[in-house]
Parts: structure tokens; sequence; C-alpha cells
């Protein structure tokens, strides 16, 4: 039969344009892990994406050439002319990110009036509209609409009020907070309206589900049943739905002869020591001083590894016109001149510090050479790298050192090294104990990841929640 129509509406497209001339873009994959669980569903369903397409285009003829080209690829433009910075820089990124990751709101600017919350959050809303016509311009009955993450909190509301019969689904890729944090949200009520007009709400561990529910009860006074919220005489499905990867795909590409040649290389460069791997975007929810402070504790105590281990950081750029992203990168800088220049030699550095993203068969080949994986989110959504060096490591065997406040530190619970990243001597042990680990518990360990990694794939995610959402009648067809 025919496959399914799915609209998958997210603020981030698969790929992102980059401008590389006048009237002229290539189009590259978006770094981030709702774009990775993303590609995982394509098969089974006849998709469309829809997204901001990573540049500003005023130009009608600029946009309409964008728009083919992007259309190739099944994707399906929303320029978001006007309101971009305040949306994306200021309430996504300044106000809702940290607090859904506990990071708590920062002090509102009190010089700009032109630059406050409420003109972010009226912006964050014009945008949310804005997404809303391209949906309409492009929606044929019966489609299903899946919208992801909390750029788009307001979608659910705006698709219901335009047509009641669109089956609609919302994905939260993030924590969702405590409702002591999220409480401290000037908008949270409404926030709260919009997306419960959603027929299900998808979270990644029970953690933050039930977070979700507590928050309805607490902030509308609606009961949480083990169904879902129950709000206005309406029914909202709450569920969770663990992303995963696609492991096949690292599986194959470790393979490739021209991937195995930069394997060799790499362990030729770094022959003689450990490597210590941290791939992760400069974002403060990843704990990246935190892993630093344990690693320089770890050299410190430990003067036998001094000269036998590297730790290489992938820190992938990300989010740089958001003012704590900046001051992060030069604090981040600050503490690798420390650390190096405290145990570094004229021939070698402990810390191989990267500012920049690394291609998709680079990034395997390291994945694969690594001996260690150090994440240390101070709170993650679910954290997709741990599962990308797991699928990367058949060979080696080698030890993941995973935070508890990544969503996949309850799924890897057994065979990583669990740590709190706030306990700089317990990274400091744990980053010990990986390194001299048996052959043998290495093994046992890397058996129950792979074999995690392998049965909740990207795949397995996007079909159980679409079966989930297809059970569902929208509430106007039940009435008739
Ligand atoms: N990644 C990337 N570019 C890089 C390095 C990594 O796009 O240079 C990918 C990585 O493979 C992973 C994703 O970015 O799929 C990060 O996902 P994760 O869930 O770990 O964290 P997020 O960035 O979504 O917070
Ligand atoms: C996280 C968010 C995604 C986002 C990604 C990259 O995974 O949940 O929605 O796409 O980070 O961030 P960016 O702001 O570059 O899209």
């Amino acid at each position: 039969g025919e496959r399914p129509r799915l609209l998958v509406v997210a603020n981030r497209l698969p790929v992102s344009a980059k401008r590389t001339g006048e009237n002229s873009w290539s189009l590259e994959m978006s770094p981030g892990g709702l774009v990775s669980g993303l590609l995982g569903i394509t098969s089974q369903f006849d998709t469309k994406w829809v997204g901001w397409p990573g540049v500003d285009v005023h130009d009608e003829i600029e946009k309409n050439a964008l728009t083919e080209s992007l259309a190739e690829m099944k994707c399906i433009p929303v320029f978001l002319n006007g309101v971009f910075d305040q949306y994306y820089n200021g309430y996504c990124n300044g106000i809702l990110w940290p607090i859904l990751h506990h990071m708590g709101l920062p002090q509102e600017d009190q010089h700009d009036t032109n630059q406050t919350f409420e003109t972010q959050y009226d912006a964050y809303k014009k945008a949310n509209r804005m997404f809303l016509d391209v949906i309409i311009d492009n929606y044929e009955e019966g489609d299903i609409v899946w919208c992801h993450d909390y750029h788009l909190m307001f979608l659910p509301q705006y698709l219901k009020e335009y047509n009641n019969k669109i089956k609609v689904g919302w994905f939260l890729h993030s924590p969702f907070p405590s409702s002591e944090v999220y409480k401290t949200l000037p908008s949270r009520s409404e926030l709260l309206r919009a997306i419960l007009a959603a027929d299900l709400l998808g979270f990644h561990t029970y953690d933050f589900a039930r977070h979700f529910l507590s928050t309805c009860t607490r902030i509308l006074g609606v009961e949480g049943t083990h169904e879902g919220v129950v709000y206005q005489g309406r029914v909202t499905r709450v569920a969770v739905f663990p992303i995963g990867i696609d492991p096949d795909r690292f599986i194959r590409t470790c393979k490739l002869p021209e991937v195995t040649q930069q394997m060799n290389e790499l362990q030729e460069k770094f022959a003689g020591k450990k490597v210590i791997l941290g791939v992760d975007r400069l974002d403060m929810i990843k704990g990246i001083p935190q892993k630093y402070l344990a690693f320089e504790k770890f050299l410190e105590e430990n003067p036998y590894w001094r000269d036998k281990v590297v730790l290489v950081q992938i820190a992938v750029p990300t989010r740089n016109d958001v003012p704590e992203y900046r001051k992060l990168k030069s604090q981040v800088h600050g503490l690798v001149g420390r650390i190096n220049g405290r145990f570094g030699s004229v021939s070698s550095l402990p810390i191989h510090h990267l500012d920049c993203s690394v291609d998709f068969n680079y990034l395997c080949a390291i994945y694969a050479i690594a001996d260690v994986m150090l994440v240390t989110s101070l709170r993650d959504g679910m954290n997709l790298v741990s599962y990308e060096f797991v699928a990367c490591q058949e060979a080696k065997k080698g030890v993941l050192v995973l935070s508890e406040f990544a969503g996949a530190g309850q799924s890897l619970g057994v065979g990583a090294l669990i740590v709190n990243p706030w306990d700089v001597t317990e990274v400091s042990s744990a980053i010990k104990e990986a390194l001299n680990m048996p052959a043998e518990e290495r093994e046992t360990r890397h058996r129950s990841n792979f074999q995690y990694v392998c049965t909740h794939s990207a795949e397995k995610w996007g079909l159980d929640f679409m079966s989930e959402l297809n059970g569902i009648i929208p509430e106007s067809e039940m009435q008739m």
C-alpha cells in the first residue's frame, strides 16, 4: 500500500545552506543530535521536511532558487526574516534552553528595550506562525504533522486552531525540567497549554515525562493519568520514546578503506599514548570546563600517566551569537592554556582542543581509535555521541565514561562507568579506572552497550512514535 505521508517540522532542516556566492549555496548536513536521529526515519514514510534553511535570504529570486534546490532533498524552507535573532538567539537559546537544562534564566538586559524577554517571546510566537504558514501551503489532507523540539511549542496549538482534524505529534529532544525550575519561565502556562493541543507528546526518558506531568499538575491544576493529561475535557497522550542512532551507518563506515587508513594515521600520531575522546557542541550543558578540571586533577595525581595519555576534545562551534556561548568559549580556552602549560612539554600537550566540526568519516575513525570516551554533560536530552562511540568500538572495546545526567546514562547504566560530572574527584578516578580496565571487563561492558545501541535504533524510535500517534484518533473524528 501507500506509505503514510509525514511532515516533519523542526527548526533545523537535515541540511543547512551556506552562501558560496551571489545566488549560490552549498548544502551541508546540519550538526546536532536532532538531525542525526531524524535521519533514521526515512524509509517507512513518505516524508517531507519543514524548517529553517540556515541562512537569511531576503531577495525573492534567491529565495526561489534556494527553495528549488532544497526541494530535491524533500526539504521546505521557512525564511525567518525579521524575527530570527530574537526568536533563535533570544527566546530559544537564551531563555528556553537554559531553563530546560536547569541552568536558570539569565538576568534580563535592563538597557535594551528592543530586546527584552517580552520582545523575544513575541518573536518566538511570530516565528511559530511562520512555520504554520509554510505547513498550510504544503499540507495535504491526511498528512501527519510531527513537530520537534523547544523551538516549536506553539505549533501544536496553531495547527489545531487552523484545522483540528490534523493529527499532530510533538517530541522534545531536550530534558524537561523539574516544575520548580520550569515555574520561573514568565510565559509558563501559555507554553504548556500550547503543546497540550497536540495528540501525542514524546519525551526521551521517564524522568522527563514525569517532570512534565507534575508541571502540568502544579501550573495548570490538571491531573496526569497513566495515559496522559486531561485538559479541558481533552486527552493529550504523553509517552516515552528514547531516541537512538542508525548503528549500521557507523559500522559500515568504520570498514571503508579510506576510514581504516585514517585510523592508521591517527594511531601512528598517538603511538605510545592512550586517547581519551570528547565530542560535544561547545555548549554549557556539556560540562566541558568540568571535564577539563577532572582531567587536570587526574594528571596532578597520576604522574605516571602524564606522558602516556592525551585528551582530544572536538568542540563543535554552535550558537555563536548568544552571549553565554561566547563567554564559555573564552573560559574553556583559558582552562586549556593553563592545563597544557602545567603538564605539557615541548614535544607533547595533554589536551588537543579543536574548535571545529569534523566530517563523518573522520568522526568514525576517531571514535574507533579512542581508548576512552568522556561524556560529562551536566544535563542532556539523550547524548547520541555516546551511542556513536559504542557503535564504532567493535574492534577496540574501549570504555565509555558517561554522566548520570545525560538521558543515555539511564540506558547504558550497566556498560558505562557512570559519573557525576560535578564531582571532579569521581571523574578523575573513573578516568583512571577506564585506562586500567582489564580487557575482559571492557569486553563485557562493550557487549552490553553494543546490544542496547543496536536494538534501540533511531528507526525504531520513529516507528514507535508514529504508530502510537496513528493509533490515536483525533477528537474531531471521534465525534462524527
Ligand atoms: N556531530 C556533528 N558534527 C561534528 C561532530 C559531531 O554534527 O563535528 C554530531 C554527532 O555525530 C551527533 C550530534 O552531532 O550525532 C550530537 O548529538 P548529541 O545528541 O550528542 O548532542 P546535541 O548536539 O544534540 O546536544
Ligand atoms: C540540540 C537540540 C536541537 C538542535 C541541536 C543543534 O540537539 O535539541 O534542536 O538542532 O542541538 O543546535 P542548533 O541550535 O545548531 O540547531
